[in-house]
């Protein structure tokens, strides 16, 4: 089937665009809803791996619906890196076996417990902690532990708003007081979490500093952030350029909050153009390399070296924060300023090439998997 999503690759060109169906999706009617059923299929581990090696699609068990459950049709769910580290064993929280793949996605509402309230058949539902296995095409839960959010949001936003555009958010919040007009640094900034802080910032009406690896189609994905609304759009080379001094003189002030998906050499680049007394946020390390940090900008500059974890932050905060931001979320998808990640619908059932893409570098687009 066609790639879809709000940005999608136009096939054989190669060119981000806004795809003009995905607003137009039409929410599915509760009545071609199919009936609940005691299993389903499922994107199954019993032993941590390569996923390519370790996933089967086999039929799983589902459990039996409680007073307090619903039990969900999944109808999308994406692969995020933290989900092939789960599955490799590398990541903090691991699943007992076997085990399903997955931790963010949508599902609509199939049936509901007798004591459910809040919610109804034909809801659109989120998980609202990792570890659900989103990989499946049916799950069973307590109620509690999901959140329901509108289904008049295109379906690749509402597969991919629980992790990426809350951990934008968070951060763009939590560690500075950024006013209009401050800037902001980021690194991998076409990965999902930067796409969406790219769109948050600019609704704060931040300026934002975005560092992508140098590649073939650089200028394509430049002006693709650019249409997200990213005022700068360098390669980690010309970030250690002396060229930086002047950009900061005449276009941008320095950064108050660097944010580092990467580490390694990308992180310490950053770290150096902090604006005195800034902090760098580390949320990932997809380079896998430690950030080590310059004597100078700790004497000199007293930057702050904080971390984020979005899982910890749902687990210290609660349900009723939680469902605060998502609805906050929501609102800014309803009114046109977050968009979801560029993407590549891929049939449930075609998981192998959905993993095969999800861990080729440069590649720009998040994995979906469609039920
Ligand atoms: N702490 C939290 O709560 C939290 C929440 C969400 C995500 N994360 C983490 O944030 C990171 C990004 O997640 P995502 O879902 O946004 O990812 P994504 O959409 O899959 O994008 C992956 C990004 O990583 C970059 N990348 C891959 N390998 C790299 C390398 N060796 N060196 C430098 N950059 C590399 C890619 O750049 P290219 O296009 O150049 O390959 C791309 O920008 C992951 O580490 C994820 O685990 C953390």
């Amino acid at each position: 089937m066609a790639p879809s999503g709000v940005w999608a690759r136009t096939l054989g060109l190669g060119r981000w665009q806004l795809a003009p169906w995905a607003s137009r999706r039409r929410v599915r009617p509760v009545a071609t809803l199919s009936a609940a059923r005691a299993q389903c299929e499922a994107l199954v581990y019993r032993k941590h791996g390569d996923p390519l090696d370790v996933i089967q699609l086999e039929n799983f068990k589902l459990s039996q619906l409680g007073d307090s459950d619903i039990q969900i049709q999944m109808l999308a769910a994406p692969i995020n890196p933290s989900d092939i580290n789960m599955v490799q064993g590398t990541y903090p929280i691991l699943l007992d076996f076997p085990a399903v793949g997955g931790n963010e996605g949508v599902g609509q509402v199939l049936e509901i417990g007798s004591k459910v309230t809040n919610v109804k058949r034909g809801d659109w539902v989120i998980p609202s902690d990792a570890g659900l296995g989103t990989w499946r095409t049916e799950a069973v839960g307590h109620v509690n532990n999901f959140i329901k959010i509108p289904n008049t949001i295109p379906l690749q936003c509402a597969a991919t708003l629980s992790i990426n555009p809350c951990t934008a958010y968070r951060m763009l919040y939590d560690f500075e007081s950024l006013k209009p007009g401050d800037s902001v640094i980021q690194n991998a900034a076409n990965s999902g979490v930067g796409q969406a802080i790219i769109q948050i910032a600019k609704d704060m009406r931040l300026k934002t500093i975005n560092i992508i690896r140098d590649r073939p189609d650089k200028k394509q994905l430049s002006d693709c952030l650019k249409e997200m609304g990213a005022d700068l759009v360098i390669t980690e080379e010309e970030l250690r350029t002396p060229e930086m001094k002047e950009l900061f003189k005449q276009k941008v002030p320095r950064p108050r909050l660097a944010l580092n998906g990467v580490g390694g050499k990308s992180a310490t680049e950053m770290l150096r153009h902090l604006e005195k007394g800034g902090t760098i946020v580390t949320y990932g390390g997809m380079a896998k390399q430690p950030v080590t940090i310059p004597v100078s900008t700790l004497i000199f500059k007293d930057v702050k070296i904080r971390g984020f974890w979005m899982t910890q932050w749902k687990r210290d905060h609660g349900h009723g924060l939680l469902q605060e931001m998502i609805s906050q979320l929501c609102g800014f998808i309803q009114a046109g300023k977050l968009k979801a990640p560029m993407c590549t619908e891929v049939q449930f059932q075609n998981y192998q090439t959905a993993l095969k893409a999800a861990n080729t570098p440069f590649i720009s687009s998040k994995q979906i998997l469609i039920m």
